[in-house]
């Protein structure tokens, strides 16, 4: 709770003429911020933080993140040891409650995602409905959002049933990731099988075919599982501050979560992922010719950015991208197979961490820049890659409703503005407007 983590100490602002003090929050892993929630209230006036690169919007417990030394940590926990070590859902059960399950915990919540897997039959009506190539992520968003209809207890009491609706939207959500991907190619829906692993299944929903069985691969499991869990949270981003949000006018969990979808879609959020592969696609039939691409980005007067370049936070090396590097090496070689756009994505990775433009700027690759490698060699199509974003941020955007849900300082989410438009002035009836 926010609100045990005020200190002594004391920010000091002076405004015609007149000093105030602020109380100074130091949170648990040393970061430092001022208290100014009374500030309007005392002194009249507004803070002025457009994309909230200085607005802290709440405590949390979650995820700690530190940009300047490429640290991510889920509840204490640190990255690098739960891609290594755990699976996908033992990590959705640890954001959702505190801490890592017990075998016993583990078991009940894997029971929980196998009964919830099946989506119902009259959901699966609406792909028929979408024109033939409708983007995956407005499939999916619009879905998520119809799930409010078919789980109304929902809305009555939210937090009482949070868990089997977490465990519900974890699981559903993965199946109509798969059957929106089989049926843009027309194919036969394979439904969930209980004998699989939440990873298994979600790659058996979506490559196994009544005529050519898809068999699951245990590697190619496991480097789901790692990317997934790469993905599932990261604190106030733009997707998990959209869920909060929308949450906070009490709307709730699925439309929550489906407007998060929304946001996520965005080319300079999830939708980077895709727009990596485009890239990296697109140099590579041009010859391999990164160079254009480089003095593009770095042209003032040209709007192209390196996509997979870059962080609002991240000021060096994004930790995620340095595991998913290592991923898509290992993943190749598993599968025996290599893929051009990896050596192109090496050699442009090369040349930007080598140039003044990026290093003055400290713009690394992001987690965007190597996943989507991952994914093609795994064959998950270039348009369903921000739907893979999605299915991983997914317990993120959940816990993070479910801890402003229960915050005791919760009020709904409403910024103000600083008004520049024209000054109050006489109404002029049509017929005398010049
Ligand atoms: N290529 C070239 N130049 C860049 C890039 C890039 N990818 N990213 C930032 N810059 C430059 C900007 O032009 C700006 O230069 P200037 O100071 O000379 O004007 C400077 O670096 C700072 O950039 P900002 O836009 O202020 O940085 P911000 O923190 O607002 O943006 C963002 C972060 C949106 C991620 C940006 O780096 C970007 O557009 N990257 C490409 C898209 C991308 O990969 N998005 C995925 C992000 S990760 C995620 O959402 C999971």
């Amino acid at each position: 709770m926010i609100n045990n983590f005020i200190t002594d100490q004391k920010a000091k602002l002076t405004v015609e003429g007149k000093t105030y003090e602020f109380p100074v929050i130091i949170g648990s892993e040393g970061e430092k911020a001022i208290d100014i929630r009374s500030l309007r209230q005392e002194t009249g006036y507004i803070t002025l933080d457009t994309g909230f690169m200085n607005t802290g919007s709440c405590g949390s417990e979650i995820t700690f993140l530190e940009g300047s030394n490429g640290i991510l940590n889920y509840r204490g926990y640190t990255i690098e040891d739960l891609a290594e070590n755990c699976s996908f859902v033992e990590v959705a059960y640890l954001l959702l409650h505190d801490n890592l399950p017990t075998q016993a915990e583990l078991d009940h919540f894997k029971m929980l995602l196998s009964r919830f897997a099946l989506i119902h039959e009259d959901l699966i009506h609406f792909f028929d409905h979408f024109p033939p190539n409708a983007s995956p992520m407005a499939i999916l968003s619009s879905m998520v959002n119809s799930l409010s209809n078919f789980y109304p207890e929902m809305t009555e009491n939210p937090l009482e049933n949070i868990d089997k609706n977490a465990a519900r939207l974890i699981s559903k959500v993965r199946t109509i990731a798969a059957c929106t991907y089989k049926k843009s190619l027309g194919s036969p829906l394979v439904y969930p099988r209980h004998d699989l692993s939440y990873c298994g299944n979600f790659l058996n929903m979506m490559f196994d075919s009544p005529v050519k069985p898809y068999k699951v691969n245990k590697e190619v499991v496991a480097a789901l599982n790692k990317i997934l869990i790469l993905h599932a949270d990261h604190e106030q981003n733009c997707s998990t501050s959209t869920v909060r949000l929308v949450g906070s006018a009490r709307v709730n969990l699925y439309a929550s979560i489906s407007a998060g979808i929304s946001a996520l879609w965005g080319p300079l959020h999830g939708g980077a992922n895709q727009a990596v592969i485009e890239m990296l696609e697109a140099i590579y039939n041009e010859d391999g010719n990164y160079n254009k691409y480089i003095e593009r980005a770095k042209d003032p007067n040209d709007p192209f950015r390196l996509v997979g370049f870059g962080h609002r936070v991240y000021k060096n090396y994004d930790p995620r991208a340095k595991i998913i590097k290592k991923a898509c090496d290992e993943v190749l070689a598993i599968l025996k197979t290599s893929d051009p756009l990896l050596d192109i994505a090496k050699e442009l990775e090369e040349v930007a961490l080598n140039d003044d433009y990026f290093i003055k700027r400290n713009l690394y690759p992001n987690v965007d820049f190597y996943s989507g490698i991952v994914y093609r060699a795994i064959g998950i199509p270039t348009n369903m890659f921000t739907v893979m974003f999605a299915l991983g941020r997914l317990p993120g955007w959940i816990a993070h409703w479910k801890e402003m849900w229960d915050d005791p300082n919760w009020r709904i989410g409403r910024p103000r503005q600083v008004y520049v438009g024209p000054k109050k002035r006489p109404f002029v009836p049509v017929e005398e407007r010049g």
